[in-house]
């Protein structure tokens, strides 16, 4: 599918967005592991997420659909989980493919995991190797590094006290949650805080977790209990309509009910920095999970550059894209640097938005580690592409909605892995159809 993006003068009005996608994977993974009933509201259908709920059923969680976004996870407790009977998929979805790897390690029977052609690029030796090293038996493709891996799982495994090389929270939580099936504890620490949900969940449902300047510590022993779980809205999501909404001089955009946990919260911090203001209002903490929640009201006004780099990284590595946008129209340069990482998600996205954005005459000059973007430019309408990347097709949308003249965003079915409804909000706050699939 195409995008035909047309120029909006004004964007106004109240929008949601779709269940934290970090959340709802845990959720359905924790729930699985779990005792009893868990009963998540606000779930994420996106394909990604729909992929976990598909894997922990075929790896012996019952899982029922209530409604929109309402399932109810029976688990199969820490001892219950049964050899699925055939390779389970992960499609686009990296969390998916990575928090299983930790699961698996400390399960006494064989998996295969895969994924689509841009999940098999990715790196998995990260988690593969510390899992190894506590005694589970991974290989795959290029040295047991990508997937299709196969998994063969130890108990006890072996403790661990890991060192990361990158921040990741999906290796963070890979290996937490192989220490639920460990000899002793299981400590991680990371160059830099990544998002912390699965210690605010995995403590809820009962895990022994201690979290200290040194790293965070899971100690084996403790059973799991089903929670209910009420996602936030995903920040990640909210970020489009928060940069669009920053960057139209007329109007005002509210994101409902946004998952505001300050590990996420990066891009409120980088607009604020570019001179948007993001005002958050009704604020609350939502079920078990202990994930703070608010509205999110942005006012459109004139940015400029700034500078975003070092532990900011972590906290909004998944809007880079989007904020390169807001960097090309903003007063001034704009420096991103300390994303290398940024090369190893679902697309070489230092390398797209250096690529695409030019195509629309914004300024971008790649770096090993990020990226250099000169404002202002008037970026002009261009037949771009999303490379397969959910995020690069959603932020050449928000980039065609500031330009001149037509944009056609190609290769956009991806969208449906993290944000089904996303022309609608668009076009809802647009006030017409500003943007039409095309087939
Ligand atoms: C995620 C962690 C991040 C993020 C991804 C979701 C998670 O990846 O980019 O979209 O749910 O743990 P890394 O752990 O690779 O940084």
């Amino acid at each position: 599918m195409r995008i035909r993006v047309s120029p909006v003068r004004r964007l106004a009005g109240r929008v949601a967005v779709p269940g934290d996608k970090s959340i709802s994977h845990r959720a359905a993974l924790f729930g699985a592991l779990a005792r009893g009933r868990t009963e998540i509201t606000g779930y994420l259908e996106g394909e990604d997420c729909l992929a976990t709920l598909k894997a922990v059923r075929a790896l012996g969680a019952e899982v029922t659909r209530k409604g929109p976004g309402h399932y109810f996870v029976d688990g199969a407790g820490l001892d219950g989980l049964t050899e699925p009977e055939d390779v389970v998929d992960c499609g686009n979805s990296g969390t998916s493919a990575r928090l299983l790897v930790g699961v698996l390690a400390g399960q006494p029977f064989w998996t295969v995991l895969t994924g689509d052609e841009s999940l098999r690029r990715r790196p998995m030796d990260r988690v593969a190797e510390p899992l190894r090293r506590m005694g589970a038996t991974v290989v795959g493709r290029r040295e047991g590094s990508r997937l299709p891996l196969a998994v063969r799982g130890a108990r006890p495994l072996r403790a661990l006290s890991y060192a990361s090389p990158v921040a990741s929270a999906q290796v963070k939580t890979a290996l937490l949650l192989a220490g639920l099936w460990a000899d002793g504890p299981v400590t991680v620490r990371e160059p830099a805080p990544s998002r912390d949900h699965t210690e605010r969940m995995l403590a809820g449902f009962g895990a022994r977790l201690a979290v200290t300047p040194d790293g965070v510590t899971l100690t084996p022993g403790a059973p799991l209990a089903g929670q209910p779980v009420a996602v936030p809205g995903d920040i990640s999501s909210a970020a489009f309509f928060l940069v669009a909404g920053a960057l139209v001089p007329d109007g005002e955009v509210t994101v409902a009910h946004v998952g505001t946990n300050p590990t996420r919260t990066g891009v409120l911090e980088a607009l604020a920095a570019m001179g948007a203001t993001v005002r958050p209002e009704a604020v609350s903490g939502t079920g078990s999970a202990a994930e703070p929640a608010a509205d999110l009201v942005v006012r459109g006004g004139a940015l400029r550059g700034t500078e975003i780099g070092g532990t900011l990284i972590p906290r909004l590595i998944d809007e880079v894209p989007v904020l390169a946008v807001a960097a090309a129209l903003a007063e001034g340069g704009t420096e991103i640097r300390d994303a290398a990482e940024l090369r190893v998600k679902e697309s070489d996205r230092i390398r797209a938005v250096a690529g695409e954005l030019g195509k629309m005459g914004a300024r971008v000059t790649e770096r090993p580690d990020g990226l250099r973007i000169e404002g202002p430019t008037r970026l002009r309408g261009a037949v771009v592409t999303s490379g397969g990347d959910h995020r690069m097709a959603m932020a050449l949308v928000i980039a065609g909605l500031l330009a001149d003249g037509e944009t056609v965003v190609e290769d956009t079915d991806c969208i449906a892995t993290s944000f089904p409804g996303f022309l609608t909000a668009v076009n809802d706050l647009a006030g017409f159809p500003a943007a039409r699939a095309d087939a």
